[in-house]
């Protein structure tokens, strides 16, 4: 209370605070934080809740997970953070969005990446999670054909992935749909075999958008500083999905949500090397 009897807290006990993050013009809804961290600590609360949503509804939840080095943190705050442990693995099916063509123990398998972090920790069944084996001549059609197995149950419809995490290569990718790619115009295929010489292995085996966007939730996990031009070309540019592939990720009845830290969205607040006292 003040001298006059007044209880409301004045604006300089509670200042505005006016420097929010400003959200890129992403199709879809975006969601801008400050650090990685915060960012991860989000996706994670929403993966959570909408799994134990698709479990109400459908029993089961199919979550297609990438590789690379981004979700890798995420992987590890879902198994080590108990608000997150209650995620319902044991109804879960755990799909993989794009493998590279070497055997799963590879250091560059992402289903290796998958494991160690997620896979060992979490219990799933066995028989629930779906690594593929990128190494045989017909990987990709015995893929989507497990998967249209595993789909079966479902009325249809509902016949597709509940949750697909992807990421965002520099050059505009996600999952392994390269630029100029075949198969960035697949009409008909749910999972196909690629090839892309300027990446390591240039081998892969990646879902395709039929079965990418007709998943029930999308979340789209970009962070740091490199990424910061393709989140900007992506937002103000008129580049087609041949140039910038991510830009073909457009759900028929989904929801599409961007997880960004401040730099990627390219705004972040570090002080710039330069700005720095020198002591020369
Ligand atoms: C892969 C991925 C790929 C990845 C992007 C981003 O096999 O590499 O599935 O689509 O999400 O390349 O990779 P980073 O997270 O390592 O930048």
């Amino acid at each position: 209370m003040d001298a006059t009897g007044d209880t409301t807290p004045s604006r300089e006990t509670y200042p505005v605070i006016e420097d929010q993050l400003t959200p890129p013009a992403l199709p879809g809804t975006v969601v801008v934080l400050e650090t990685a961290d915060e960012v991860i600590d989000r996706v994670a609360g929403d993966l959570v809740a909408h799994a134990e949503q698709c479990v109400r509804d459908h029993e089961e939840f199919h979550i297609a997970l990438s590789g690379g080095s981004t979700p890798e943190p995420l992987y590890r705050r879902l198994m080590y953070d108990p608000d997150f442990r209650r995620l319902p693995w044991r109804r879960t099916h755990l799909w993989i969005v794009d493998e590279r063509c070497v055997e799963l123990d590879d250091e560059l398998s992402n289903y290796k990446m998958i494991r160690e972090t997620l896979v060992e920790h979490a219990d799933i069944p066995p028989e629930q999670v779906h690594p593929i084996a990128a190494t045989d001549p017909d990987a990709d059609v015995a893929y989507e054909r497990g998967f249209k197995q595993a789909m079966l149950y479902r009325p249809a419809g509902e016949d597709r992935l509940d949750y697909v995490l992807l990421g965002l290569g520099s050059d505009g990718h996600t999952a392994s749909l390269f630029p100029g790619s075949s198969a960035l115009a697949e009409p008909h295929r749910l999972v196909r075999r690629v090839h892309h010489e300027p990446v390591q292995p240039p081998d892969r085996i990646t879902m395709t958008f039929n079965l990418l966007n007709a998943a029930r939730m999308i979340g789209v996990l970009v962070t740091g500083t490199s990424k910061a031009a393709t989140i900007q070309q992506i937002a103000t540019g008129s580049d087609p999905v041949e140039v910038l592939p991510i830009r073909g990720i457009a759900p028929h009845n989904g929801e599409l949500l961007w997880y960004l830290d401040a730099a990627a969205a390219g705004q972040s607040r570090e002080e710039p090397p330069c700005a720095q006292t020198s002591k020369v």
